[in-house]
């Protein structure tokens, strides 16, 4: 969770400035893509790239591809013949993020699905290194568990917007299945004994996993 404006102002000025492809992606993906409060950032983006950066992961799986923001900064720690397999059930965002994969030179290290990852998932045989969670807040859980026997022992599973806009701390209203979701997910990552796991407060809170 972020502080205030000033604070804001002062994480951003001692942080790597971002990328000038990023930056665009950014300012374009505003411009033109609904929902742009979707992409994960500057901030958030740095800190993906860092903790990729330190795993150096060989296989990364992203759920929720969006414009391709969060899949550029997770690309940057892969090791020189690491892929990235991202997952997006819009097809309109296809061509989008491609162009900012190529403007980043990542696409030929990128693997891009377009569908329902419920269904893609499964298809996907391999073992995966990182796992960065970011689609819809219902399926959270089945993701997890659909993930859970393609990550590594000793590898890591990330979840984006893990305190869901401090709704997690209040009464559910009804009908709210995203809520209901995410509180789900982090209850069961919790108590799960097969993992370790902190939910680390920034921007909207990411629930870190570590495989034991
Ligand atoms: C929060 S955005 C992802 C943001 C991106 N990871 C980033 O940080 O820039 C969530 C994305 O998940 C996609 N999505 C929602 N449900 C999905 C599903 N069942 N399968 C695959 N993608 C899905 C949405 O279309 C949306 O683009």
């Amino acid at each position: 969770m972020m502080t205030n404006p000033e604070i804001e102002r002062y994480i951003k000025n001692h942080t790597t400035p971002e990328a000038k492809h990023l930056a665009e992606l950014n300012r374009e993906t505003n411009l033109k893509i609904l929902y742009p409060r979707m992409l994960s950032g500057h901030i958030q983006g740095k800190f993906l790239e860092m903790i990729s950066c330190m795993i150096r992961p060989k296989m990364i799986l992203e759920i929720g591809t969006y414009t391709g923001y969060s899949a550029i900064c997770l690309a940057k720690g892969l090791t020189k013949e690491g892929v990235i397999h991202t997952i997006e059930i819009n097809p309109e965002l296809e061509n989008f993020s491609k162009n900012y994969f190529s403007k980043a030179g990542i696409e030929h290290r990128v693997k891009q699905y377009i569908g329902n990852a419920i269904e893609i998932i499964p298809l996907i045989n391999k073992i995966f290194d990182l796992v960065f969670i970011d689609a819809d807040k219902e399926n959270y859980l089945n993701y997890y568990k659909l993930v859970f026997d393609k990550v590594r022992r000793g590898g890591f599973i990330l979840a984006d917007n893990a305190l869901w806009d401090g709704k997690v701390v209040k009464p559910v209203e009804q009908g709210d299945k995203e809520t209901e979701g995410i509180i789900k997910f982090n209850d069961f990552v919790q108590n799960d004994n097969r993992v370790e796991n902190i939910l680390f407060p920034l921007r909207d809170g990411i629930m870190m996993i570590r495989k034991l």
